[in-house]
């Protein structure tokens, strides 16, 4: 498991920062008046961090960045002034931060932050810089296994410590987002591992692990599932050697009576397409498939270790789709846990049949106040939205603008897309119930129809098609390339507001 680097908070009065050693980040505001620690740096180097700011071409917006190297005077490697802008805000918070992790070298760090910005504000962009460390090198065997430069001498990765006035305090409102680093780290690890690694019995495991988080977690198996009348979901796995799962995590940190938040996730382990078999080319993406899952996955350990005041059960269908002489085909009739008979028309569209199923399950034994579901679903919606914003489909428009103010705070972009009974229309079969692709046009939003029509009359629902932004194709302000875990911040603030407000 990728680890969050140790981060620790300390009285920034009295430090000799000339002996510190690693990198040093020192702050200017946002018209270049250089912050207290910046100032003693700046005298004790001659006057470098003057002639920074000082020098037109540098722009003391949020975000920039001016890395200092071997700087005279001073036992640090490197020092990174950094600004946050003028009247700093979340987003700028978090974009600073997120610049400053990446001119970071290897090493120690320290972050002296007092008179900077607001304590939420630092926290924040300290979240930020957490986030932007983050380094997946469990299958790299080059002996830097922590990212730390390989010399074998430290184990874990780099320390972080950040100078402040009020360190206590600062520490405290550090608390719940070093929680949430956890999470999407956790996510991020479940999306970017490969699928001979990461089968449905591995991810049953890692979740069992919340257990010791005070998660109450539940595996149900294929003959569970097969009781239950779970056909369609089982049909999807039937062509793999993997187990089919249901993996259900309850955190109980709200009032007894309150009825919980219900997270569902889509978890395809893999995804060949089945019969319908996808084209090679790209297909090694696959493996990410599982990353509705592995945001829910992300937000309960995040709850789970903030000790969240809410009430929220993560349901997740784990499945690995592969073409087999078991395996389902197209043309195949499945019938759903909720009693409706599906025509198979092509195998690749598995999600949506994993999906009607847990959301079935989730409705009849959680009895949710409000269902929200994850899923790696449509290429469709990368055509739409692209790799910028997820998609994302509400039956309640109060839930919707609940959601969307969620997202927004929290700096996952999303991207509100409409349903309606034309696309539903467009499901119908000659033979079942329904069929589960509606063609080209729409291929979204149709996919959205498929799980509306799982959905009981009066349980608020969204439904968040993440295929777009699940996986970053190059470095982002928060995340190197690779898994991003768009979604687990969006939930977790959504919990705060919503039901811990
Ligand atoms: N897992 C894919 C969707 C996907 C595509 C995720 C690209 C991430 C990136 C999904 O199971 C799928 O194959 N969907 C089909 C549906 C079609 C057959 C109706 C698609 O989008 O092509
Ligand atoms: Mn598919
Ligand atoms: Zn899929």
């Amino acid at each position: 498991m990728t680890a969050v680097p140790p981060i620790d908070f300390a009285p920034e009065k009295g430090r000799d920062l000339t002996a510190a050693e690693g990198t040093l980040v020192v702050f200017a505001d946002g018209k270049g008046k250089l912050g207290v620690a910046a100032k003693a740096i700046d005298k004790a180097t001659g006057g470098a961090l003057s002639r920074v700011v000082g020098d037109p071409e540098f722009k003391p917006r949020s975000g920039a960045v001016h890395r200092l190297a071997y700087p005279s005077g001073m036992a640090a490697k490197a020092v990174i002034l950094a600004c946050l802008g003028s009247a700093p805000d979340r987003g700028a918070a978090r974009k600073t931060g997120g610049t400053v992790a990446k001119a970071l070298g290897k090493g120690e760090v320290t972050v002296c932050t007092a008179g900077v910005a607001s304590e939420p504000l630092i926290a924040e962009l300290i979240w930020a810089l957490a986030l932007r460390l983050y380094d997946f090198r469990d299958y790299k065997t080059d002996g830097d296994e922590n990212g730390d430069g390989g010399n074998g001498v430290t184990s874990g990765p780099r320390r972080v410590t950040v100078l402040a006035r009020g360190a206590r305090g600062l520490g405290r409102a550090f608390a719940p987002f070093a929680a949430l680093a956890e999470g999407v780290f956790f996510t991020r690890d479940l999306v970017n591992e490969p699928a001979n690694r990461l089968t449905t019995d591995e991810f049953a495991e890692r979740l069992e692990d919340l257990r010791d988080l005070g998660v109450e977690v539940e595996v149900l198996g294929e003959a569970e599932l097969e009781k239950l009348g779970a056909r369609a979901l089982l049909a999807v796995g039937q062509g793999s050697a993997a187990e089919s799962k249901i993996v259900v995590m309850k955190w109980l940190g709200g009032k007894k009576k309150q009825a919980p938040l219900a997270l569902v996730g889509k978890g395809v382990v893999f995804d060949t397409g089945g019969i319908s078999i996808k084209p090679a080319g790209g297909m090694e993406e696959m493996t990410m498939d599982m990353g509705g899952a592995g945001v829910v996955a992300g937000v309960m350990r995040a709850l789970a270790l903030r000790k969240a005041a809410a009430n929220v059960v993560g349901v997740v269908g784990l499945v690995e789709n592969m073409p087999d002489a078991k395996a389902q085909r197209p043309g195949d009739i499945v019938k759903s846990m909720k009693g409706d008979t599906v025509e198979v028309i092509n195998t690749d569209a598995e999600g949506r049949l994993v999906l009607c199923d847990a959301l079935w399950y989730t409705q009849q034994s959680f009895k949710p106040r409000a269902m929200i579901d994850l899923a790696t679903l449509t290429g469709a919606i990368v055509i739409a939205l692209g790799h910028h914003n997820a998609g994302y489909y509400a039956n309640d428009d109060g839930f919707a603008a609940e959601f969307a103010a969620a997202a927004e705070a929290a700096g996952d972009a999303a991207w509100r897309m409409p349903l309606g009974k034309p696309y539903a229309e467009q499901l119908k079969s000659r033979l079942a119930d329904l069929k589960n692709v509606g063609g080209r046009a729409g291929g979204s939003v149709t996919a959205a129809e498929f799980l509306h029509r799982f959905v009981a009359e009066g349980t608020l629902w969204i439904h968040i098609d993440i295929a777009g932004v699940t996986l970053a194709n190059g470095d982002t302000d928060l995340a190197p390339k690779g898994a991003t875990g768009w979604g687990v911040a969006a939930l977790d603030q959504l919990v705060r507001d919503k039901l811990e407000g």
